[in-house]
């Protein structure tokens, strides 16, 4: 016999033995059959358990050990990261491995020392690119690397709406529009639970600031709510079914969202039909009670005043003051999910020294990812004179300030990654409320100087660190363009005081402007800014924080390989003076202090707000330049049971590109309503025509009647645009709908 044929009969016998091994494992342990529904398998492995396996699953450490804190113990098991929930190993239910993921897989505490990851561009820079086939694409990777890492649960995607220019963690959110956010976080949650990693759908709600946010009592009118945060949070949830949702640190109308019955129980799993679980943030848990209110889960157990879902729980049910159908449905949702999602079914592979095969990642092939992300996430916002691209026989350019030299910023907190393209430079800045170590800058390699060197081999390109505006200046003058890199360090838990730029930044681009009228300023930042300085100078981008391969983006995008296409996810308000909400007075006097935070604006987030107020921004929402331009015709609009709107696309120009043309409510009988009703990017060779038609959520027309539990659709005239951005309106239709209400 052939030894080929040996072999597979070899692996013939073992193969049937195994799968008679596996049907032995099914019948005797029945939730294991990948064949049943995920609710089926789950209520069956919650049938088999006991009380204390039970309750075991609800509760579990943030697996690290922090100086300073009192120490934690936690099996062998447990990879060092945000999170570790003990599996059951008699029922072969396996424990969730949890990691921060907004920026890629974390490693911000370097808890697993030298444990890189690919450094992905913020959220908010995807939000950028309006383009729902590169989020999901985006999940993708998170998933495959989280998955080799070992880890099963994800705590991202990140939906809160910026409502705040600047809330710290803007950057880990995807925007301030309901439609994009919650579009954009169904994608990448597809990615991530196609990779068998639970996604978790994050911070449920109104966390809108960093600076006191476990004692901020976030107040807005329940309807209002409805139509704007928690309408990203419904969107994504209805279309993608995450495994986790993780309440977050603030109140909401009075009580913790991980305590608040309306937000938990009534909205999220009554209106919605919520099946996954609700775990804690990190010390968001304030007695058992929060388990009555909808919590399933406390997450980070030692940062709370007590693991109170541990003793203090099981005391409860004991009491019978928490009943034991509540347990099972906490149990079963923990575990449905992991059903659902195939992540008990396709565990980690683990080598035999029962490590991750991390090897297994393609870091290469993310890192273009990384790239492609970073190139379609800039905004190209001013383009003077046709400074930009630049072209290839430039003679002298100055490169001012940001680092450049070093590296992009990123930015920081639990989201925080190790990059695997090389060691990050990490600047601690020190002072501010402590939180752990968030307050470090993290510089990635790959600087953009580098990149602009490779883009313009024929120049002289100079650097200067930008500290002096009269040397900065001064290198300005003699140069052909000068291109200053300003840069903003954000970070969890904390919210900058103002949206001016930091450390006389601007003093210095104003000189540089002054010296040089083809000045283009780069911005690194984690939210819109004031530009004091734009009428002087030529360019400007906004890369936001643009991950591992920034530099080579920008560069890209400078000198014209890419075109830029990217569009604002957020409104740019002119200064303080002119944005939506003014600074809180009242926040971040005492970290620890109870305040109240009226969200008054209600439902008019961003740029609703600035049409409705008439309040011009310094660039509106969805607003973006490119190197190609595009003509838009036949916008007309279907009404019926599903509105719809059509129109055609043409690049006019001689240059390939992408465009994002979006369509607006304007006003309904006549009275203001801006909303985005929807977008799409679309990639066009010159003289390309596309055909576009886009089906309108009947919500985006709509009222929420909070008293009815229902939407309502006011019969009249809507009046629709096809525009450029929120405030360049192209062509209009009016479309007449009747009355209705739906929920
Ligand atoms: C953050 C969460 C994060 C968790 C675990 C908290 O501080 O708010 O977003 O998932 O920590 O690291």
């Amino acid at each position: 016999m052939k030894p080929s044929l040996v072999a597979s009969i070899v692996l013939a016998t073992l193969g049937a033995g195994l799968v008679a091994a596996t049907c032995e494992a099914a019948s005797a342990r029945p939730w294991l059959d990948a064949n049943r529904s995920p609710d089926e398998r789950a209520r069956l492995a919650v049938a088999a358990m006991n009380t204390e396996e039970k309750l075991s699953i609800l509760h579990g450490p943030m697996p690290i050990n922090f100086p300073g804190m009192a120490p934690v113990a936690f099996p062998a098991e447990a990879i060092p990261a945000a999170g570790y929930i003990p599996g059951v190993p008699r029922l072969g239910l396996p424990a969730l491995f949890e990691t921060d993921a907004s920026l890629g897989i974390a490693n911000g505490f370097d808890a697993r020392p030298g444990d890189v990851a690919t450094a992905l561009p913020s959220s908010l820079a995807l939000a950028a690119s309006f383009n729902l086939p590169l989020a999901q694409a985006t999940g993708t990777l998170l998933g495959e690397e989280a998955h080799a890492k070992g880890f099963n649960v994800l705590l991202g995607v990140g939906a809160n709406l910026a409502r705040d220019p600047r809330n710290g963690r803007n950057f880990e959110y995807l925007g301030e529009d309901p439609l994009l956010a919650g579009l954009l976080a169904a994608e990448e949650i597809h990615g991530i639970q196609g990779q068998h990693v639970v996604a978790t759908l994050k911070h449920f709600a109104i966390n809108s600031h960093e600076t006191n946010r476990t004692t901020l009592d976030a107040r807005i009118d329940e309807a209002a709510a409805r139509e704007s945060d928690l309408l990203a949070f419904q969107l994504a949830l209805e279309r993608s079914d995450p495994g986790a949702v993780m309440c977050s640190y603030n109140l909401v109308n009075g009580s913790h969202a991980c305590g608040n019955d309306w937000l938990l129980n009534q909205v999220l799993k009554g209106d919605w039909q919520y099946r996954g679980w609700v775990m804690s943030d990190w010390g968001a848990v304030h007695g058992v009670d929060d388990a009555l209110h909808g919590l399933d889960q406390q997450s980070g157990e030692q940062l709370d005043k007590q693991v109170y879902f541990g003793a203090p729980l099981a005391a409860a049910v004991a009491a019978g003051k928490v009943p034991m159908r509540r347990i099972d449905d906490m149990a079963r949702r923990i575990l449905r999910s992991q059903f659902a999602v195939g992540a008990v079914d396709n565990p980690p592979a683990l080598s035999s020294d029962r490590q991750p095969d991390k090897a297994a990642i393609d870091y290469k092939a993310h890192a273009a990812h990384a790239l492609e992300v970073a190139r379609q996430g800039i905004v190209l916002l001013r383009n003077e004179g046709a400074l930009l691209p630049l072209p290839a026989t430039l003679r002298r350019i100055a490169v001012i300030g940001g680092n450049a030299h070093v590296g992009v910023l990123s930015g920081g907190g639990s989201a925080q990654v190790l990059p695997s393209n090389g060691p990050p430079v990490i600047v601690p800045i020190g002072g501010g409320a402590p939180f752990f170590d968030f307050r470090k800058a993290f510089y990635l390699p790959g600087s953009p100087l580098a990149a602009i060197r490779a883009a313009a081999p024929q120049a002289q390109v100079d650097f200067d660190s930008g500290s002096f505006p009269a040397d900065a200046a001064a290198l300005a003058a003699v140069a052909d363009v000068a291109i200053v890199f300003v840069t903003r360090h954000e970070l969890e838990a904390y919210d900058v005081p103002d949206m001016r730029l930091p450390n006389g930044q601007d003093e210095t681009v104003a000189a540089v402007a002054a010296a040089n009228p083809h000045t283009v300023v780069v911005l690194e930042t984690g939210n819109p800014v004031a530009m004091p300085w734009i009428d002087r100078v030529a360019g400007v981008l906004a890369a936001w924080y643009p991950g591992q391969e920034g530099g080579r983006a920008i560069a890209d995008v400078l000198f014209g390989a890419v075109n830029p296409s990217g569009r604002l996810p957020v409104t740019f308000p002119v200064d303080d003076a002119h944005s939506m909400r003014p600074r809180l007075p009242n926040l971040g006097a005492n970290p620890a202090a109870d305040v109240g935070v009226d969200y008054s604006e209600g439902a008019d987030v961003g740029y609703r707000w600035y049409l409705r107020h008439g309040v011009q921004p310094l660039y509106p929402f969805g607003f973006g330049l490119g190197y190609s331009s595009f003509a838009y015709a036949g916008f007309d609009a279907q009404a019926g049971s599903q509105p719809s709107v059509s129109f055609t696309v043409t690049n006019s120009s001689q240059r390939a590109g992408a465009d994002v043309p979006q369509v607006y409510l304007v006003s309904v009988g006549g009275k203001a309503e801006p909303r985005l009703l929807g977008f799409r990017r679309v990639q066009l060779n010159p003289g390309e025509t596309q055909a576009v038609r886009m089906n309108i959520d009947p919500r985006l027309l709509s009222h929420f009647d909070e008293a009815g539990g229902r939407w309502r659709l006011a019969a009249g005239t809507y009046k629709l645009v096809l525009a450029r951005s929120a405030l360049d309106r192209v062509m209009e239709r009016d479309l007449r709908l009747p009355a209705r209400d739906f929920r």
